[in-house]
């Protein structure tokens, strides 16, 4: 099929080459003009494991003008951003940009999904009839809509993309169904055919359910540390109770990354609007914004962190195999630590570039260098961390290395 994809970042990117991989033509727009070139030129805007081999693989064309790219379409995906507000509302700035872009160029019987995350109702309240005035056409009659959300985890955005536990497609009508259902005809996972707006929801709910399993534990971990219990026993006892499943259950600092923050916040913002007091959505969130707190508290219990003394840390990007530091629980865990006006030597695999963005003037350094300071925080647990020697360290662990337990001087999990 013949695939226009608006919005060359992460999403966008990705949702091109894995389609163009299933023998599809794409064509990404985006108004940046870098992500553009780098695009034709074969190469990937940004690092994912296995984005390069797909785009080698597949010749996928961008260009920055939507003339271009939406008229000789069959399908055109938004995969344009969402970010939060001040207010935790959602901006929806690109959404509206590309809704008044796509109906210039819109043709008849063209198929426009929505894989952007929206919070509920936004597709039929603002995207569908900014579409309509724009066209001047009818959802329905002239166009179709669709709404077809991701699940991608960076580090396995491929996998996940190629091989999904499921494909959730929210639409209004037989028509765009018919046309995501040939659109994922290889793939032989369950698909769920909903309303738009339960679509949308799916998103949110699967997210926010996720922080949910991860700040839970973290809250019994607080519990189990006090104890003298460790958590990873505990959430292995749970895990093989069918019902509540071990994935999701690591504790230790909480989560960060793009999607998990945002989206909790927009759900806790939509339910309020809507006279709701989502509880357990603003606990998640609240144990999350402590949780950071912890390694710092058990770090003052071995040492006196006072100027001039050296705290070294591993780990900057908000999980493992990737340079993302977006909401990184490291960031407020190092503004505490330059507060106290120690030292602050790190080391990360792959988030260094993007930390010294934030943090120009901590010092960035080789795993050995970092452990030869007075105490270690770990922070994100790379597979790589699993290969330093802790001998003689001072170690606080907030991602549970195990050879770290094993080896440290003096070794403190944050729930273990
Ligand atoms: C997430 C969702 O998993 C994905 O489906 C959605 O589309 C985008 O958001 P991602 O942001 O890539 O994906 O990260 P994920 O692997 O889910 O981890 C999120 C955060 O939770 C990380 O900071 C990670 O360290 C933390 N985490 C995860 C835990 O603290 N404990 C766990 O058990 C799992």
């Amino acid at each position: 099929m013949r695939i226009g994809v608006i919005g060359a970042g992460y999403v966008g990117t990705i949702t091109g080459a894995c389609l163009a991989d299933h023998g599809h033509n794409i064509i990404c727009i985006d108004i940046d003009q870098q992500k553009v070139d780098a695009i034709n030129k074969q190469k990937s805007p940004f690092y994912e494991k296995g984005l390069s081999v797909l785009l080698k693989r597949n010749e996928i064309k961008a260009t920055t003008e939507y003339t271009q790219a939406i008229p000789n379409a069959e399908i055109i995906f938004i995969c344009v951003g969402t970010p939060t507000k001040k207010d935790n509302t959602q901006d929806l700035t690109h959404i509206k940009n590309a809704c008044e872009q796509i109906g210039k160029n819109l043709q008849k019987n063209q198929t426009i999904v929505v894989k952007s995350s929206v919070v509920p109702g936004t597709t039929e309240d603002v995207i569908l009839p900014l579409l309509e005035k724009y066209s001047e056409m009818r959802e329905g009659n002239d166009f179709h809509i669709a709404v077809n959300p991701e699940f991608l985890q960076e580090g396995t955005a491929i996998e996940n993309f190629l091989h999904p536990d499921r494909i959730i497609i929210g639409c209004k009508n037989k028509k765009s169904k018919k046309t995501l259902e040939t659109l994922y005809k290889d793939f032989t996972c369950p698909k769920l055919f909903t309303s738009l707006t339960a679509a949308e929801m799916i998103k949110y709910a699967s997210n926010a359910f996720l922080s949910t399993k991860i700040s839970f534990i973290n809250e019994i971990g607080n519990i189990c540390k006090k104890l003298n219990i460790d958590t990873y026993e505990v959430a292995e006892g749970m895990g093989y109770d069918q019902r509540i499943g071990r994935a999701f259950l690591n504790a230790g600092i909480g989560w960060g990354g793009s999607c998990f923050p945002k989206d909790v916040k927009a759900l806790i913002t939509k339910a309020k609007e809507l006279g709701e007091t989502p509880r357990i959505l603003e606990s998640v969130l609240q144990v999350n914004q402590e949780q950071p707190q912890k390694p710092l508290d058990l770090l003052k219990k071995h040492i006196d962190i006072v100027k001039g003394k050296e705290i070294g840390i591993l780990g900057a990007s908000f999980k493992p195999e990737t340079d993302d530091i977006r909401e990184s629980r490291s960031i407020p865990i190092i503004k505490e630590l330059l507060k106290e006006q120690v030292t602050v030597k790190i080391y990360d695999p792959k988030a260094m570039d993007n930390l010294k963005k934030i943090f120009p003037t901590i010092s960035y350094c080789s795993p050995e260098e970092v452990l030869d300071s007075d105490a270690v925080l770990i922070l994100t647990d790379w597979e790589e961390f699993e290969h330093l020697n802790y001998k003689d360290k001072v170690v606080i662990d907030g991602r549970k290395i195990e050879k770290a337990r094993k080896e440290s001087k003096i070794y403190e999990g944050v729930c273990w």
